[in-house]
């Protein structure tokens, strides 16, 4: 049998009802939509309703992905969820998609690498579909991450929101797939800088959930650098280059770290997709959200190269290169 290869059939997003606006935060704390807007390019974000899971947004994002795919809930064998915002601290919010999607085998489970989570999720999928262990994955990155924030915190609460986005893969043959499918991973963690970005609580630790506590201009500073060497290596691998790429996803945090490693990439500004203004910084959704609507308002086509890169607490952080 010749090699096989993941490719990309469907794409799918959900951001739940509700938007805070930055008008809205400014009421809560000493902020000011001016400052939000020129230090991050955040005017406004999504919040998850009260009752709402981030198993709920998770199976929003599947379902519209199994739309586009093509492909029905029975067919999936490996549901793989990104996130730092779990329903519960067990089981894996990835069986309760299962559980509503109605997915009646296969394996689901959750993987957690902050807003890094749905590259890393997706190098699982890619792993475990190239070997034959799986046919038909859907990785998910979902989060209600507006429940980890200290509200009175400003320098935090302004940048994040709830969201979720997923895709369908499917193991192909080279035949099927031709120059479609996932083609290079790169993901990294440097444990030593976890203080940089954390959640001050935990099961084993506090008993607490605890909260987001970040030292910004030190993130900022190591992000662009870590996300660099991360696309570096990608297009080193493939012999891919900037010019190639028709697409650049990338994680959604911040407009600046967003204009800086396009900046430092040499990538064509037009080409960035950039969704951060309205739904903030989604940590593991971030991506797939993004991804899903660039391809849904006809951005992005099939055939098209696409690069994704990330990076968040851990540090963790990564880069994939498909063409879809
Ligand atoms: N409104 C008004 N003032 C604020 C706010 C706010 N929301 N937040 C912080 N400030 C103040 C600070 O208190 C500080 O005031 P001081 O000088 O009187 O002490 C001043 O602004 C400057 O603070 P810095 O933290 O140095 O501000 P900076 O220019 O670095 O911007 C920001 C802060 C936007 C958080 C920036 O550091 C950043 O984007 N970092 C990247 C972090 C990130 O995106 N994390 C997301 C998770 S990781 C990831 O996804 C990559």
């Amino acid at each position: 049998m010749s090699a096989l290869r993941s490719v990309v059939l469907g794409t799918g997003g959900y951001l739940p009802d509700r938007i805070l606006s930055n008008d809205d935060l400014a009421a809560m704390v000493d902020t000011s939509d001016d400052w939000i807007v020129a230090r991050t390019g955040i005017r406004q974000r999504h919040i998850a309703a009260e009752g709402q899971l981030t198993s709920d947004l998770a199976t929003h994002a599947a379902r519209a992905a199994l739309r586009a795919a093509g492909i029905q809930a029975d067919q999936v064998d490996l549901i793989i969820l990104a996130t730092t915002t779990p329903d519960q601290t067990f089981p894996a919010t990835a069986t309760a998609v299962q559980a509503k999607l109605g997915v009646p085998g296969g394996a689901a489970f959750d993987v957690q690498a902050v807003c890094s989570g749905f590259l890393f999720a997706l190098a699982c999928a890619d792993s475990m579909l190239k070997t034959g262990l799986f046919r038909t994955a859907l990785v998910i990155g979902a989060e209600t991450f507006t429940r980890l924030l200290d509200w009175s915190d400003r320098g935090t609460c302004v940048l994040f929101g709830d969201g979720a986005g997923a895709v369908v893969l499917q193991a192909q043959t080279a035949e099927q797939a031709g120059d479609r499918g996932i083609l290079a991973h790169h993901i990294r963690t440097d444990g030593t800088k976890s203080g940089l970005l954390h959640v001050d609580g935990g099961v084993s630790s506090t008993g607490t959930i605890g909260h987001v506590r970040m030292q910004g201009n030190q993130v900022f500073r190591h992000a662009v650098t870590n996300i660099a060497s991360a696309v570096t290596a990608v297009m080193q691998e493939t012999g891919i280059t900037a010019a190639d790429i028709d697409w650049f996803v990338p994680h959604q945090a911040n407009q600046r770290i967003l204009d800086g490693v396009a900046r430092k990439l040499k990538l064509d500004e037009a080409k960035v997709i950039t969704t951060v203004a309205t739904h903030g910084n989604t940590s593991a959704a971030s991506i797939p959200l993004a991804l899903s609507t660039a391809v849904g308002d006809g951005r992005i086509k099939p055939g098209d190269l696409v690069l994704s890169e990330a990076m968040g607490g851990g540090f963790s952080w990564g880069a994939t290169l498909l063409r879809l």
